[in-house]
């Protein structure tokens, strides 16, 4: 008996360790401008939480730098969700699945939750159970992949994990708020307003410029 029950936590611990392993198989976060990019582009690493007002914000700016830099800048964006915004993890989640059922709906989806932010903060579903909380979000997932394969990928413990690997890759970096910023691979400094896009422009065109001197 005492040996069986040794075997099965031995068991148990080897399960866990094993889910929680890592390094994960593939890099943490989702790649914006995938397979559009020099050899060696300035790397930004954007740090957002899909319910976070401030990372809502600072998504356009970013995006418009993206584009008027086109190949010569990388973006990827790492999920945290916080643990101060209720729906955070069930959102970053769904990102997580759909990015595995349809690649190319993840930014679509991103955009959705900041545009529909609001009706998924603490006090706006304060009064609703987390099931419907998570229909919603579902709901909302469905517009850029299969509604099955959605429901399915909450049910999929995968998808668990790898938003976990989100949560800890943040934090392996010292990560704590969204949105945090780094250029090839330093912090950017946050003066507590969004940078906007003349602001990223003052902060990659010296990079950009002292390559060729
Ligand atoms: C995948 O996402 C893209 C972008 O939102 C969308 O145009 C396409 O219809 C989606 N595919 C499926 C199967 O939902
Ligand atoms: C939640 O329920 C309480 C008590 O019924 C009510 O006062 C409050 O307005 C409700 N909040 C929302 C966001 O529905
Ligand atoms: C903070 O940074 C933003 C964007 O980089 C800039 O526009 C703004 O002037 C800065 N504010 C202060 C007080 O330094």
């Amino acid at each position: 008996m005492m040996l069986l029950r040794s075997a099965l936590s031995l068991l148990f611990l080897l399960a866990v360790v094993r889910s929680q392993s890592l390094p994960p198989a593939k890099y943490d976060g989702f790649v914006y401008t995938k397979g559009r990019v020099d050899p060696d582009p300035v790397a930004i690493e954007a740090f957002l939480d899909p319910l976070c007002p401030y990372s809502r914000d600072s998504w356009p700016s970013l995006k418009k730098t993206v584009a008027h830099y086109g190949r010569r800048v990388w973006l990827i964006v790492h999920l945290l969700p916080l643990p101060y915004h209720d729906n955070a993890y069930a959102a970053s989640r769904a990102l997580h699945i759909v990015n595995k059922l349809n690649s190319s709906g993840t930014f679509p989806l991103l955009e959705l939750f900041f545009k529909h932010q609001e009706r998924f903060y603490g006090a706006q579903t304060i009064n609703k159970t987390r099931a419907s909380v998570i229909k919603d979000i579902q709901r909302l997932a469905s517009k850029v992949a299969d509604c099955s394969g959605v429901e399915a990928g909450f049910n999929d413990r995968q998808t668990d994990l790898r938003t976990r690997v989100s949560f800890k890759y943040s934090a392996s970096r010292g990560v704590y708020g969204t949105p945090t910023f780094f250029l090839n691979g330093f912090l950017v400094p946050d003066n507590g307003s969004t940078i906007d896009y003349n602001g990223w422009r003052h902060l990659i065109d010296p990079l950009l410029s002292s390559r060729e001197a």
